[in-house]
């Protein structure tokens, strides 16, 4: 990615993609940091903490290439192009993005479009949002006696449908966090009991993680859906699935000024009267 081979055009810049982390703005590497410091162009997402700029000189052009669902601000074709002209403009850019470039953030694409122009680039990793929901909520994705693997996936469609691997996903001893869930979960649960989990499987369902805005939502496979229509969670969420969720434990934040202690033991047997999941899902 980096190396004399790759610059080519003696004025070229550099293009590092940097993981921004899950959104609390403490949760990002040094090595980001002094890159922003250093950056004289910062390409930035939309859930990437705006706070996280204030380490940007003050003459560091920030430009926002922040996409919703179905609403680009800039297609991913048009942010490659960017990145490639800014480099070629000898320009040394932070592509910063959330969580880890690397996880559901298309940065593969980015790296084949700066690789394909000759410019210099770079990964820095980034706290994904998988490990930093898991952390602020206490639930750990793997346990020696609730889950020997994990597995992340992105809830996308082919074809209208839900492309997921089904039989990878139930299987025993097994977490699964799924990322861009949240307006398919009753979709995803019905799925996962047809395929054979337990429809009383532990799910949390996160939205805002890391952030002073995070909000949760705790049931089962069963209910899950049903709770979150109670309680609408905002966007962005993932979903934690697997006994794990189970075996959440009590975490007092660092820093809290209160001191807070986030109650999470039993917290799938606290929850609300269940409803049967045929009313609700499906
Ligand atoms: C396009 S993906 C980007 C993932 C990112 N590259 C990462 O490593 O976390 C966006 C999805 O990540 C999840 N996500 C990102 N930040 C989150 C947060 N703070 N809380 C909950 N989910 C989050 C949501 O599922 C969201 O729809």
């Amino acid at each position: 990615m980096t190396g004399p081979a790759a610059t080519g055009i003696g004025t070229a810049g550099r293009v590092d993609l940097v993981g921004a982390g899950p959104g609390d703005p403490e949760l990002i590497t040094l090595k980001a940091v002094r890159l922003l410091e250093q950056a004289e162009v910062v390409v930035y997402d939309r859930l990437v903490n705006p706070a996280l700029l204030h380490h940007c000189r003050p003459n560091c052009a920030q430009i926002y290439v922040g996409k919703r669902k179905h609403c680009h601000s800039l297609p991913q074709a048009r942010i490659c192009e960017l990145l490639v002209l800014l480099g070629r403009q000898g320009k040394r850019v932070v592509r910063l993005k959330g969580g880890d470039p690397f996880i559901f953030g298309r940065g593969g694409e980015e790296i084949d479009a700066l690789n394909a122009a000759g410019i210099p680039c770079a990964l820095v990793p980034g706290i994904t949002a998988a490990t930093g929901c898991a952390a602020a909520t206490g639930i750990p994705l793997t346990h020696r006696d609730h889950a020997q693997a994990v597995t992340f996936v992105t809830a996308h469609r082919r074809d209208g449908k839900l492309a997921l691997d089904w039989a990878l996903l139930c299987r025993p001893n097994h977490t699964t966090v799924i990322y861009m869930g949240l307006s398919c979960l009753g979709e995803i649960a019905v799925g996962l009991i047809g395929h054979g989990l337990p429809s009383a499987t532990p799910v949390a369902v996160i939205a805002n993680g890391t952030t002073v805005r995070q909000q949760e939502v705790i049931g089962t496979l069963a209910d899950i859906a049903w709770r979150v229509e109670q309680q609408p969670l905002p966007s962005p969420a993932l979903l934690i699935v697997g006994d794990v969720v189970a075996a959440r434990g009590q975490l007092t934040l660092p820093g809290s000024e209160s001191g807070r202690a986030l109650e999470m033991s039993s917290a799938v047997s606290n929850a609300a009267p269940v409803r049967p999941l045929s009313s609700r899902v499906g």
